[in-house]
């Protein structure tokens, strides 16, 4: 009987993760393993536990899907999510219930591919003694202890498709086109996006905006002759002196966005300017993956199984310098990786005359 590596993805989907499942798939057998998917994240661990053998027939032709074969959640039993610094648990009678069902599936260890709370929730399993090593993934990009995740590319793309049709409307009808984005406490995809598209204004977390430098960088351009004018909001972004904004879905469980829409309704009040907004929302996560993150994707899940595979329990994947390397888990979770508002990537937007709202 050939030794056993599970798998699950976690937390938020996004464009990479079949490439990520191919390359634990086709690595293992390369390496003498058998590989179980957990369906659905963590919940896929509960008893009786839900899984199925995934052999080379199940990955084929899985590279341009979006999404993940075998499903996944940010919610359920296992949810930790990391958000301003606190670390949240996992029911260690939870923790058993897995700890038994990966037992009976002769599992030896697990490849947990998920961002920060999932990570977090790795480390827990990690230190109760289950064999666990984590892939990074996140569109928002925002784990400080890899330079690039996977996901992150596609979404930066769609957002940059977004921008140049929006380009053409914005301009014939001489409108501020307000779009926003995901990306949590982190403006990376505002940022490099809105960059990417050509935008104008680019308002992200990182750098608290003002509405009236907002509204006046709007008038300049209309003074200068530019009668339409792009404006790229991340989620998570916030005026000087103000909260981010936050919508509930369900009792206690909250997600970012709606500030696109008041940028758009100061802007319209200050300048007179026809404003419209287009929020993009899980756009920006579905579709096939570019080819970086299908490149990146498959390079993460086959270092997984080499860690895997070299006893090397309790590390995370991760990007540096051009190479795949790894961390311990331990030095991934809960250290956000934010834009440095005064770093080299902002400096150049402001050097193309893309105003930051500040
Ligand atoms: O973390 C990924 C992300 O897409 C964020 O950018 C966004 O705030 C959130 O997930 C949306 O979550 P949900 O899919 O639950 O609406």
């Amino acid at each position: 009987m050939k030794p056993r590596i599970g798998v699950l993805t976690s937390g938020g989907d996004c464009p990479g993760l079949n490439a990520v499942l191919r390359g634990v798939v086709l690595a293992a057998e390369k390496l003498g393993w058998e590989v179980i998917g957990f369906r659905d994240g963590f919940e896929g661990l509960l008893p009786p536990g839900d899984y199925a053998v995934l052999d080379r027939k199940c990955t084929e032709n899985i590279m341009p899907l979006g999404g993940t074969i075998i499903g996944t959640t940010n919610r359920g039993h296992f949810i930790s999510k990391v958000a301003a610094g606190d670390r949240a648990v996992v029911a260690m009678e939870v923790i058993e219930q897995a700890r038994k069902v990966l037992r009976e599936a002769r599992v030896n260890a697990l490849i947990i591919v998920g961002g920060d709370g999932s990570m977090t929730t790795a480390l827990q399993l990690q230190e109760a003694g289950i064999n666990c090593v984590g892939v990074p993934k996140t569109i928002d990009n925002d784990l400080e202890a890899t330079a690039m995740t996977f996901g992150f590319d596609s979404a930066v793309d769609a957002v940059m498709d977004a921008l140049d049709r929006l380009h053409t409307t914005a301009t014939s009808h001489k409108r501020a086109m307000v779009v926003e984005v995901m990306g949590r406490h982190a403006g990376w995809i505002a940022l490099h996006g809105g960059l990417a598209g050509g935008a104008d204004i680019i308002l992200i977390p990182e750098i608290p905006f003002d509405f009236e430098k907002v509204a006046d960088a709007i008038r300049a351009r209309d003074a200068a002759g530019n009668l339409s004018s792009l404006v790229v909001v991340a989620e998570g972004a916030r005026p000087k002196n103000g909260r981010q904004v936050k919508r509930e879905m369900k009792e206690g469980e909250f997600r970012l966005g709606g500030m696109g829409d008041i940028v758009a309704r100061e802007i319209a009040s200050r300048t007179g300017k026809e404003t419209r907004t287009c929020v993009l929302g899980h756009l920006q996560r579905g579709g096939a993956p570019t080819t970086l993150d299908r490149i990146l994707g498959t390079r993460f899940g086959v270092k997984a199984v080499q860690l895997i595979n070299e006893g090397q329990f309790g590390s995370m994947v991760s990007y540096q310098n051009y190479q795949v390397r790894h961390v311990p888990i331990a030095d991934a979770v809960n250290r956000l990786r934010l834009v440095p508002p005064t770093g080299e990537m902002v400096q150049t937007a402001r050097d193309v005359e893309i105003s930051f709202g500040d």
